[in-house]
């Protein structure tokens, strides 16, 4: 039996949870405790994504450093998570020192092998808030698809990812005032180079992982119209610094170090058990099996990741070119379970608007734990958009899971109890219920299998 390593997508620490961010965190971990019930060899990672403008500017604004803005919220992340019982192997951090070093190394393994390039760099500045404007913090209109409210590094309504200097009409979205073009210098990964390599690892990885359509069809996408080179620095101070010389007032952009996150999250946990005298393991055995020595090292991992479908490209195309050009064999995406969006009463969940239903909302709602975790999985976005409604979640709740699964439960114990003193009796088996029984139970576990969690959920 192969191992099997799962991660849910980062969450960014710098805001409360909402139930789009949980359905990740849910889905791995009925996917990691079917997985540990079935005697696989099993390792659910998470954390939060802790650097970037966005935690800079909102510490700024609370007037406390980065660091203390990071350590309050991952309590508040941490809390939650718990609170929903979430059953993380390890719910770490990207701010640790691991991160730092593997970051740093695996920069270091690609720059060495030719995959790093320098670029002068036309950068938004805005004079107003006399800062370099990274990424998240230009809003504009989408070059291509013309959507007016786009993001500089990502356009919400057609997915392209973009650079900031190509929004029309960009503004800063601090003070709305137009930036003006600046010169500066930036290190870029050359993604036009890994890119057969990628093309080669794709075409087998979709195959015998089972890839979702919308993560082959996106991921297709990118490489049919051509990888650019991607900058991978920023003019931040939160964040991983760069081994360079002349980069020393620049930072790694978050999204080179987040999915590295994964990794040195396993390392967290393995020299966290070390530090306390537990037994502890090779993060090298999930991550670089061939580089380490462990007698598990020589069963296969499969890696299995949840996410957002906003966030394939990264984990189909930059985060496995990454680990393809440093040139080492890092254990790179088997399965990838992306969802659709989940959408809150008639509109979409907004964290900055403050529309949904949070992480905190949820735990003081006085309604349990496993009856959101129930809803939330009964109305898993897994391959369409899905809608969350109060209305729905009352009665979903009354009727499938009191009045079906409760009821049988309940009944059925109930019955045992009466008529049987607590025994289930040795009765002759019915056999061609039996069969039935059997039949399904296959289905269902070749569902969960495969992560099609809802499916299965709505089988049982
Ligand atoms: N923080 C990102 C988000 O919420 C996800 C990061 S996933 C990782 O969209 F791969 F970078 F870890
Ligand atoms: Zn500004």
């Amino acid at each position: 039996m192969n191992r099997r390593l799962i991660t849910s997508a980062l969450p960014y620490v710098n805001n409360i949870p909402h139930l789009g961010n949980l359905i990740q965190m849910l889905s791995a971990d009925v996917f990691a405790r079917f997985c540990r019930s079935r005697g696989y060899q099993t390792m659910y990672v998470c954390g939060t994504d802790e650097y970037g403008t966005a935690t800079e500017t909102k510490a700024l604004e609370e007037k406390k450093t980065p660091r203390e803005l990071c350590d309050y919220y991952f309590k508040q992340h941490d809390e939650i998570y718990k609170w929903f019982d979430i059953a993380f192997d390890k719910f770490g951090r990207t701010s640790n020192e691991q991160c730092t070093q593997i970051t740093q190394e695996i920069f270091l393994d690609l720059d060495k092998n030719g995959f790093i390039k320098e670029h002068p760099n036309k950068q938004l500045f805005c004079n107003h808030c006399n800062m370099f404007l990274a990424d998240r913090f230009v809003r504009g209109i989408c070059p291509k698809c013309g959507y007016e409210d786009a993001r500089g590094d990502q356009c919400e309504k057609c997915g392209s990812l973009l650079d900031p200097v190509e929004l029309k009409e960009p503004r800063c979205s601090t003070c709305s005032n137009t930036p003006e073009v600046r010169e500066t210098k930036h290190l870029y990964i050359d993604l036009p180079a890994i890119s057969p390599n990628l093309d080669k690892w794709m075409i087998k990885a979709s195959k015998d992982g089972r890839w979702s359509e919308n993560a082959i069809k996106i991921t297709k996408a990118w490489i049919r119209d051509g990888l650019n080179e991607r900058a991978i620095t920023r003019d931040l101070k939160w964040g991983i610094p760069v081994p360079k010389p002349g980069y020393e007032d620049k930072v790694f952009y978050v999204w080179f170090d987040a999915p590295i996150g994964y990794i040195s999250i396993t390392k967290q946990l393995a020299d966290e058990l070390k530090a306390s005298g537990k037994p502890s393991f090779d993060y090298k055995t999930w991550w670089l099996p061939e580089e380490s020595s462990a007698p598990s090292a020589k069963e296969p991992v499969d890696l299995f990741q949840f996410i957002g479908k906003d966030n394939i490209p990264f984990h189909t195309v930059v985060f496995p070119c990454s680990l393809i050009g440093s040139g080492h064999n890092w254990t790179k995406l088997y399965h990838m379970s992306s969802t659709e969006y989940l959408n809150y009463e008639d509109g979409k969940f907004s964290k900055s608007k403050g529309v949904g239903v949070f992480g905190s909302d949820a735990k003081d709602s006085g309604i349990k734990a496993d009856a959101w975790r129930f809803y939330i999985f009964y109305n898993r976005p897994e391959k369409q958009d899905c809608q969350f409604t109060w209305k729905e979640f009352r009665e979903k709740y009354n009727s499938e899971l009191i009045g079906n699964l409760g009821n049988l439960v309940n009944r059925t114990l109930l019955f045992v109890t009466k008529y049987y003193e607590g025994k289930i009796p040795d009765a002759p088996a019915d056999e061609e219920m039996w069969g039935k029984v059997r039949d399904l139970e296959a289905k269902i576990t070749e569902n969960l299998e495969w992560a099609n969690l809802k499916d299965a959920f709505h089988q049982i």
